[in-house]
């Protein structure tokens, strides 16, 4: 089963994904893991993207859809969940033609539904490790010992994006582009909504009912 999650910055696509990959064994993609690697990596794909990235704006079209085309295509089949992809309709009209491609499909595209004003303080509370990219929250969950990883031990930093600055720009990107995927997928008859306020295993039993 191949899945896309979306919604606004922060809702916890990528909570909620790691949640998946760790109790069904599904493949996650996502665009932003994938783009900061290469920006770490300090590769061609990375220095086209930075500049984009921590303005809040949304990295070219084709640079992505390359991106994930590579990625699925590795996937040998496994349940995939897109996780920050497609952003908008026309990344979903190169997704849909490559898992046509390939003889799938795209099942089901979960909208997690969140207040705006929760998101901001998702936003600017997270902590990510440099290390192993576990993801923490300052105030809903925060790590054992201070600006340390649970997992690994390695440093926890703030996300250039996350700065209270930047998050305008990604939240009117998201309403620009990629909120009308909603109305997109509802025709495709195959959007679920699901509710994302709430403790994280409390979300993920609403979201598991339609995976
Ligand atoms: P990306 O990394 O995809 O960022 P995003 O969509 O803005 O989403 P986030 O990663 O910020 O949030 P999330 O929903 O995964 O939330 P999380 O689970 O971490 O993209 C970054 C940038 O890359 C984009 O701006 C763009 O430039 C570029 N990009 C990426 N994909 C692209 C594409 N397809 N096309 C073009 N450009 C692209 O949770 C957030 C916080 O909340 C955490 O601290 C977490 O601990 C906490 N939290 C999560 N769930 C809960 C809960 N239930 N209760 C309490 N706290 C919670």
């Amino acid at each position: 089963m191949n899945i896309v999650l979306f919604g606004p910055p922060g809702v916890g696509k990528g909570t909620q994904s790691a949640l998946l990959v760790e109790r069904l064994n599904m493949l996650q993609i996502s665009t932003g893991d994938l783009l900061r690697k290469a920006i770490a990596a300090g590769s061609e794909l990375g220095k086209q993207a930075k500049g984009f990235m921590d303005a809040g704006a949304l990295v070219p079209d084709q640079l992505v859809i390359n991106l994930v085309a590579q990625e699925i295509k590795s996937a040998g089949g496994r349940s995939v969940i897109l996780d920050g992809f497609p952003r908008n309709v026309q990344q979903a009209g190169a997704l849909s033609e490559m898992v046509q491609g390939l003889g799938q499909k795209i099942d089901r595209a979960i909208f997690l539904v969140i207040d705006e004003a929760l998101l901001f303080k998702r936003l600017t509370g997270r902590r990510v490790c440099e290390k192993c990219g576990a993801t923490f929250n300052l105030e809903t969950q925060p790590p054992k010992k201070a600006d340390q990883c649970d997992r690994c031990g390695s440093a926890l930093v703030q996300r250039k994006d996350d700065k209270a600055e930047v998050i305008g720009s990604r939240l009117k990107a998201y309403k620009d582009s990629t909120l009308p995927l909603h109305e997109y997928f509802q025709k495709k008859g195959i959007l679920a909504e699901v509710d994302a306020d709430g403790p994280v295993e409390e979300v993920f039993s609403r979201l598991r009912k339609f995976v």
